[in-house]
């Protein structure tokens, strides 16, 4: 870690938590250490990992599945769905995006929320880690796995973000001050409606609703539930990465996938609706 890579993360300082211990985190050399001394390195892709030793049983984003996504995203397709959750952190000071893939939602709100905002971007994959770490000079990027516990200390975060990403509700609400916000963005069943079946795409779940209710029960109040709706038009190619971008990655070849798109599209750009909704809720 250079001696500006240092100083950056000095302002991580007051965020971060060690797993192992709880304590603050601190730039040493190439590490970031806590008073007790476990110690983390800063990989040389400007990530830190606070996996522990114990590692983890999750599944997380494949290389290629980030790669997908950032395709996606660099190509506008999800500007209304990232423009909307960046309306919510326009007055934010400290944001955690928890499952926060190659972090381009935590670079648009960190963007919306003005220069002294900073923000950590938290995945389990070391390749949105490694992908999120460039995205933003005010992001901080560490790789952890959301249901040991957010290596984040009490009450620092004014704004959570939990998009499409699986959620954490006790450690959500411990890492949040009294009054600050969690912005949920799950997918409605007409998201992608058109393209879901053809692509091997998963549909929508039942009962999201119902969980995300269930989630927001003990520590949260003031919920306002916002839908997003608008027209995403695809090309062949990025047919098969938004399909490659979520678990059909996990089950599909890319070759498979572009069989499907060649079907699909037949030359023609494809047009799909996004339909989301963007919960914000104020923690108690
Ligand atoms: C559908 S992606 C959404 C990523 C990003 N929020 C976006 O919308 O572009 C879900 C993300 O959650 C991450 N994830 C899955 N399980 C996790 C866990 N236990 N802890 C942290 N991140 C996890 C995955 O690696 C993936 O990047």
């Amino acid at each position: 870690m250079s001696d500006s890579a240092g100083s950056r993360w000095n302002a991580a300082a007051d965020l971060l938590a060690c797993p192992i211990c709880a304590g603050a985190l601190g730039p040493v050399g190439a590490s970031l250490r806590c008073a007790t001394g476990h110690s983390f390195d800063v990989a040389r892709q400007g990530y830190v990992s606070l996996l522990t030793g114990k590692g983890t049983n999750h599944r997380s984003d494949t290389a290629d599945m980030v790669a997908a996504r950032g395709r996606i995203f660099d190509a506008g397709l999800y500007l209304p769905i990232t423009a909307a959750v960046a309306a919510e952190c326009r007055d934010a000071s400290v944001i955690l995006d928890a499952g926060g893939g190659p972090g381009q939602y935590l670079a648009a709100a960190l963007d919306a929320a003005g220069d002294s905002a900073v923000g950590v971007g938290l995945d389990l994959s070391r390749y949105c880690a490694r992908s999120a770490a460039k995205r933003h000079p005010r992001g901080f990027s560490v790789v952890a796995d959301l249901w040991a516990g957010l290596p984040i200390r009490d009450g620092v975060a004014d704004t959570v973000l939990s998009v499409f990403a699986p959620r954490n509700p006790a450690e959500t609400a411990r890492v949040l001050a009294p009054g600050g916000r969690w912005v949920v963005v799950t997918p409605e069943p007409g998201h992608l409606a058109e393209i879901v079946e053809p692509m091997h795409m998963l549909s929508v779940r039942e009962g999201k609703s119902a969980r995300l209710a269930h989630d927001l029960a003990a520590d949260f109040d003031d919920v306002t539930a916002t839908r997003v709706t608008a027209e995403a038009v695809f090309d062949e190619d990025r047919l098969v990465d938004v399909a490659a971008m979520g678990p059909a990655g996990f089950h599909r070849s890319r070759d498979e996938l572009a069989t499907a798109a060649a079907e699909l599209s037949a030359g023609d750009p494809v047009p799909a609706t996004l339909d989301v909704t963007v919960t914000v809720a104020r923690r108690r």
